[in-house]
């Protein structure tokens, strides 16, 4: 039972004792987390928390963004601290320190897990003080980071590709969906809702009929002529995993591509795409074969997403200008 029903006055050693018990209950992998609030970091995931009157908390007031953690290095932190530093500027949040500073505290907290492969996630929240919805007088922002093994996706989804469905929940409208922020509600529930019918997620469209994007992932097309097409990041989140794949696909072009193109993709054209792929930082590239019942291309996965994921995955290693070493 994880409701008390007589609750009564704890002692801190006891809160101690229970959010221990709680993480044996439910055992994660978050192997370091940083807090500007504990003023340091944590390897133990009972100490993982954040007080409940901080306005990310309660109201949904915070940004995140991630990075991949290589071999060792950390690969293109700078491309996700932008869009970091965007999504707080546009969420009219307090940078807590300097972008130099954030870097270095991500690069200490990443070295402190002594891990050579994860994930980062890491968080500014508008801070304690209140339960208002303006940030309480004096709110310290607060800057948070965790180091931890990240998600994880069947095989079976770059092997056979994953079955998708058009969401029934609206699209965020513009201003929040290029907003890296902590409500994720709409994303949430497109995902339960593909999950619940037998599928693998969902795809948001917006009003004009154009192509978005899924969850956590961006959305792409190989066309029957073999342009790569990708939805314009004027109404979605502009993936950094897209960004790059969007460069490096030039390299395919004359081999497997013909050319790459960003614009908006209208459904109807979509849906008679060769290719169709979730591109992101989690899932890197994994191809779609179903969309709404029907079959992408002749239904297997297909050469682009293949070598998407290749490409990528070789940058990962090889990108020298975009690495940073993790002083462990
Ligand atoms: C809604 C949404 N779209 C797209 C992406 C892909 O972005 P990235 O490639 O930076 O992981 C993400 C993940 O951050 C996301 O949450």
């Amino acid at each position: 039972m994880s409701v008390t029903l007589t609750p009564r006055v704890l002692k801190a050693e006891e809160v101690l004792d229970h959010l221990r018990a709680l993480r044996s209950r439910q055992p994660v992998r978050y192997w370091a987390f940083y807090s500007s609030q504990l003023g340091g970091i944590v390897t133990d995931p009972a100490l993982m928390v954040i007080p409940f009157d901080d306005h990310m908390v309660h109201r949904g007031h915070g940004v995140f963004d991630t990075a991949a953690i290589v071999d060792g290095r950390i690969y293109d932190l700078e491309a996700h601290l932008d869009r970091f530093i965007r999504s707080a500027t546009t969420s009219r949040l307090t940078l807590p320190c300097t972008r130099e500073e954030m870097r270095d505290v991500i690069a200490r907290t990443a070295a402190a897990s002594g891990k050579r492969d994860g994930s980062i996630r890491y968080w500014i929240s508008a801070g304690p003080g209140s339960l208002g919805l303006p940030p309480a007088a004096g709110a310290e922002p607060g800057f948070f980071v965790m180091i931890h093994a990240g998600l994880a996706y069947p095989d079976t989804w770059y092997s056979k590709g994953l079955r998708v469905m058009t969401t029934t929940y609206p699209i965020k409208p513009p201003l929040y969906a290029v907003t890296k922020s902590t409500n994720y509600l709409p994303n949430i529930l497109m995902q339960m809702e593909a999950q619940e019918a037998g599928l693998d997620n969902g795809v948001f469209v917006d009003e004009a009929g154009n192509v978005g994007e899924s969850s956590n992932m961006n959305v792409a097309f190989v066309t029957r002529d073999g342009i790569l097409k990708h939805p314009k990041f004027d109404h979605i989140l502009s993936g950094c995993t897209s960004l790059r794949l969007l460069e490096l696909a030039h390299g395919l072009e004359g081999n497997l591509l013909r050319g790459v193109e960003v614009c908006d993709v209208p459904v109807a054209e979509a849906r008679g795409a060769r290719e169709m792929l979730l591109i992101g930082s989690s899932i890197k590239v994994a191809p779609i074969v179903e969309w709404d019942g029907k079959p992408i291309g002749d239904g297997t996965p297909g050469p682009i997403a293949r070598a998407l994921f290749d490409v990528l995955a070789q940058d990962m290693r090889s990108a020298r200008d975009r690495l940073l070493d993790v002083p462990y």
